[in-house]
């Protein structure tokens, strides 16, 4: 290689940007995302051997064409409660997958049916289904590595049988996280680095066929453009509350910067506060020294609008009013709610979810391997549920969903591996833990399905996040509530 790996990542990304932006017009509403085909043809028995010679590269990983799931039998079960994964294999010389599996008490664990997209190595990231309950999109951390498409769409009309549909990209952004699915179908999807991995990352816009309809803030939104390049831009977490027309956005950490070579993984300490028509940002919310604020959640229920944001370093959950005023006349107040303790303190990642009525709020302390639950009834005085010194069954614990039926809280023992090419390489236990909620809102640690040997056949599966299906009303099929 003539440059070295860094630099060649760079001279890729930049070339990749010219391609994407200066030819193309600009994104409109029937823009179609541009596919990258693979770098390197399938040639069957020569490229699968490839793909088995080349080490992983820093930053920039060879694109051989991914193997195929190993052969598996589907099961003709059909349970009402359902869980789909969205993974990543031990050996990411194989194909990502969304994996399904039977959550009903009788049939619990078994395995129903799994779905390959035609990457790999893309670190599967968040997961979520469509208004509709016809489709989910799933987004890919690290796309930019082989340059492969970010959001991956599926069809579950048939929930027993999921098919991949198709894959996007934006046009100036990557490193796809947090998503929320529009009412009028299709999602918002915050991609927290741009397309080189660096600040500003944008708060991309997908219609209902998985067509990118646009990057916020525009590129001609002058003020909405100053600000992103003001300050750190890494929007990770995502939340909106469509009555009341508002948006936050939480900043997390500069991507590139968690890959090699780094000087230390750059933080944010910022929230984007915007207007859901004009998309918008109207201001920028910060909690002082946050380090990483990987979360942002409407309080279900709340009719000031109030949120809830993690502040990763600080071990902290702070409560956003963003219809509020500081004394500066800026739009969005924010404060201290609840110090999870020193247990709680740069565990990487607190990612969180909020039963139905919004009265329990779960939150996992990824390297801490605990989850805590705060009672939330009362907002000046919050109460711990969980005790924060006990060991609990867990390792690695990040994504959470309350089942629609709020009787289990569905937490992923995985957060992130970047393996060679990066430094977030957090332990797990690859299990899915099906915890039971007691009444009082208190987690009792029962059952779990272990990827790890699940897929041996791939050196495990490493499951990032899921998206919980009841179908025990078959015409009104209901699903996690964010
Ligand atoms: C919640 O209920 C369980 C089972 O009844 C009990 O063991 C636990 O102590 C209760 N937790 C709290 C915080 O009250
Ligand atoms: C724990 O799991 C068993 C099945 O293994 C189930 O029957 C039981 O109800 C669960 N416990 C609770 C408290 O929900």
């Amino acid at each position: 290689m003539p440059l070295g790996p860094f630099k060649s990542a760079i001279a890729l990304a930049l070339q990749i940007t010219f391609a994407l932006t200066s030819p193309v017009p600009k994104p409109g509403p029937n823009a179609d995302p541009l596919p990258l085909p693979p770098l390197i043809p399938s040639i069957p028995g020569v490229t699968d051997l490839l793909s088995g010679l080349v080490p992983p590269l820093p930053i920039v990983r060879v694109s051989t064409p991914p193997l195929k799931s190993p052969p598996f039998t589907a099961s003709n079960l059909k349970p009402k409660k359902l869980g789909y994964f969205w993974t990543g294999p031990g050996n990411i010389a194989y194909v990502d997958f969304l994996a399904v599996y039977s959550l009903d008490d009788d049939t619990f664990g078994t395995f129903i049916t799994l779905v390959d997209v035609p990457t790999s190595g893309n670190e599967p990231h968040h997961l979520n289904v469509a208004h509709d309950g016809k489709s989910l999109v799933g987004t890919g951390l690290l796309s930019l590595l082989k340059l492969q498409d970010v959001e991956y769409f599926f069809d579950i009309t048939d929930p027993y049988r999921p098919k991949f549909r198709n894959s996007g990209q934006a046009l100036l952004s990557s490193i796809g996280d947090e998503i929320v699915a529009k009412p009028e179908g299709g999602f918002f999807i915050t991609h927290m680095g741009s397309l080189a991995g660096t600040s500003p990352g944008r708060l991309t816009e997908w219609d209902s066929k998985g067509k990118l309809i646009g990057e916020w803030p525009a590129a001609a939104d002058l003020p909405g453009t100053a600000n992103i390049l003001k300050d750190q831009f890494s929007p990770h977490g995502l939340s909106i509350d469509f009555e009341k027309n508002i948006i936050l956005t939480s900043d997390f950490v500069v991507p590139l910067s968690t890959l090699k070579p780094t000087l230390g993984i750059q933080k944010a300490n910022t929230l984007r506060l915007w207007n859901l028509k004009e998309r918008k940002i109207i201001s920028t919310i910060t909690i002082p020294n946050g380090g990483g604020i990987q979360d942002v959640k409407f309080i279900p229920g709340n009719p000031d609008s109030a949120a809830i944001a993690t502040a990763v370093e600080l071990g902290q959950v702070w409560i956003i009013y963003p219809l509020k005023y500081n004394s500066d006349g800026t739009q969005g107040v924010t404060k201290l709610l609840y110090d999870l303790g020193p247990r709680a303190k740069g565990v990487v990642a607190i990612y969180t979810d909020f039963s139905a009525d919004g009265k329990f709020l779960y939150l996992s302390l990824t390297t801490a391997n605990h989850i805590a639950v705060l009672d939330l009834s009362d907002l000046e005085h919050p109460v711990r549920l969980d005790d924060p010194n006990e060991i609990q069954p867990v390792i690695g614990v990040h994504s959470l969903r309350v089942t629609p039926d709020q009787k289990n809280l569905v937490a992923l023992g995985y957060f992130v591996q970047e393996g060679d090419v990066g430094i977030l390489n957090t332990p797990a236990d690859y299990k899915v833990h099906y915890i039971d909620l007691l009444p009082n809102g208190s987690l009792h640690f029962n059952r779990t399905i272990p990827f790890q040997t699940e897929f041996a056949n791939r050196g495990g599966g490493r499951p990032h996040f899921s998206v919980i299906a009841d179908l025990t009303d078959p015409a009104h099929p209901k699903f996690n509530s964010y």
